[in-house]
């Protein structure tokens, strides 16, 4: 069954925009699991801007299975081995962007990701890195030695028409080459109700992250309805 990772971050966007008590990302987590998420994930930015150190502590401590997205930096690789979440997935980060853009530079900088993924994997965590769909990256991440890649979906689901289906073709074959390469793969980023049927054509897939589209939707129906509907579109699922 292709597992869903429910991303809390913006019930957190929505708590900073005021600097107050609510909403908790860390209720959303235990309402998303109660509904069927089988995973929590969480981004603690350097910038702080959404989730904050003591939303990932209580996280760490409350929810069964946490997926801690962080930039590969010194600060986040203490904070995460210190809390031992399940999962870590490394992804880029810059200030200034509104969500990740572009999955890491595996090829450029092996060398300090794989540092990271042996540090991170010493402390008993499974580490997946956050690719585009690209040859040569998927093969850099599989000599990094982390288990699991996530494909970023972003330019699939900006795109329209032939350049969707061009980007489905690329993700088809990303997910077949790190399969054969052994990595188990997840796939994320701007994943909503309407495109996740493309998504399920990709073979060999484990676990979607989606955070934006179910946190939205939510607003008008709840996170319980908002995770359930998720779940059974990906239902259909055939690996
Ligand atoms: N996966 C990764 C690695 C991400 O950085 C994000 C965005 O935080 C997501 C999945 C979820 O993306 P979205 O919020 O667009 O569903």
């Amino acid at each position: 069954m292709l597992k869903l990772g429910v991303n809390v971050d913006h019930v957190a966007t929505l708590r900073q925009a005021r600097r107050a008590l609510l909403p908790s990302p860390v209720e959303a987590a235990l309402l998303a699991e109660r509904a069927g998420a089988d995973g929590i994930t969480a981004h603690l930015r350097e910038d702080r801007r959404h989730i904050q150190d003591a939303d990932m502590l209580a996280l760490s401590r409350k929810v069964k299975a946490l997926n801690m997205e962080m930039a590969v930096t010194a600060e986040m690789l203490r904070i995460a081995s210190g809390l031992k979440p399940r999962n870590c997935c490394l992804v880029p980060e810059k200030r200034v962007e509104l969500t990740t853009e572009g999955g890491l530079d595996v090829v450029r900088d092996g060398a300090r990701i794989g540092k990271a993924v042996s540090r991170l994997k010493a402390a008993g965590i499974v580490v997946s890195i956050f690719i585009d769909p690209d040859k040569r990256q998927i093969e850099a991440a599989a000599a990094s030695g982390a288990p699991f890649i996530e494909l970023h979906t972003g330019k699939y689901s900006l795109s329209k028409g032939a350049s969707r289906r061009a980007e489905l073709r690329r993700l088809v074959a990303a997910a077949e080459l790190a399969d054969s390469l052994g990595l188990a793969v997840n796939a994320g980023h701007g994943i909503d109700y309407d495109n996740v049927d493309g998504i399920l054509d990709i073979p060999h897939l484990v676990e979607l992250n989606i955070g934006h589209s179910i946190v939205a939707m939510s607003v008008f129906c709840g996170i319980e309805k908002a995770v359930s509907m998720m779940k059974s579109k990906m239902r259909k699922y055939k690996n």
